[in-house]
């Protein structure tokens, strides 16, 4: 993967989580010694946070079918379907992402509930699955160039809830972000609320509520 020479947005964000999945994945990994989980609960606490707000907000889980996009490792599917979720079909472009959801899906017991799909969103799900009672996408739209698109299919494919993450433009730690980002030189795309709301609008989204959550805002909508 890395040999390649990519140019667009797309294929930088999936080179990078290509490469990266396996540190990824380890922000969620309990099991590591004490200054890695300084750095990960300091630096990246809010991927276990949404992971949990998610959950809350789309409680009770019971015979749902959830559609999760850009599901990297599939801790989000995971915890669906432990939840009582029916089926879970989570969607990356990323393949060693996938590789680990499913291995982590089987080791958690769920494999026959989740469904996890390697390819592109909107075009890796044709919506003979749907429609979906939840649509998420968390830590997604820091990598994506036009939201637009992917949320109006993502409101098409649900009768029920969205839960997406936006991260914020004005934020502490929003210059290092962007200094470890460009130095990877891997794209990253932040929003300023008002950015959030006009995006939402553009997609037909109305029935919204917008929660701080830590350097994100966190949209749960209803549709
Ligand atoms: C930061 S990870 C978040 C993973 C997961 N949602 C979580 O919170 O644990 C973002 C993921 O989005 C995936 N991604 C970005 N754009 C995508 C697209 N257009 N289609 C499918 N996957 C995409 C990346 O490959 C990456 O695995």
């Amino acid at each position: 993967m890395t040999d390649n020479v990519s140019n667009t947005v797309e294929e930088k964000v999936r080179e990078h989580f290509h490469d990266d999945a396996e540190r990824f994945d380890a922000i969620y990994d309990e099991k590591k010694g004490p200054f890695a989980r300084f750095v990960d609960n300091y630096w990246r606490g809010v991927v276990q946070k949404r992971l949990e707000l998610n959950v809350e907000y789309l409680a009770p889980f019971a015979g749902k079918k959830i559609l999760d996009v850009g599901c990297g490792s599939g801790r989000f599917c995971i915890a669906f379907a432990q939840k009582g979720a029916e089926k879970v079909i989570g969607v990356d472009f990323a393949r060693a992402m996938i590789e680990i959801a499913d291995k982590l899906a089987m080791e958690a017991g769920v494999g026959d509930k989740c469904e996890f799909v390697v390819g592109s969103f909107p075009d890796a799900i044709d919506g003979s699955e749907g429609p979906f009672d939840a649509c998420t996408a968390n830590g997604f739209f820091d990598y994506v160039e036009n939201p637009i698109p992917i949320i109006t299919r993502m409101r098409e494919l649900t009768r029920g809830k969205l839960v997406m993450s936006f991260p914020k433009a004005v934020e502490w730690r929003v210059p290092i972000r962007r200094i470890r980002f460009w130095l990877k030189g891997t794209p990253l795309f932040l929003y300023r609320e008002a950015q959030v709301r006009e995006i939402l609008a553009h997609c037909g989204v109305t029935n919204y509520e917008i929660i701080h959550l830590d350097r994100d805002y966190l949209v749960v909508a209803d549709v």
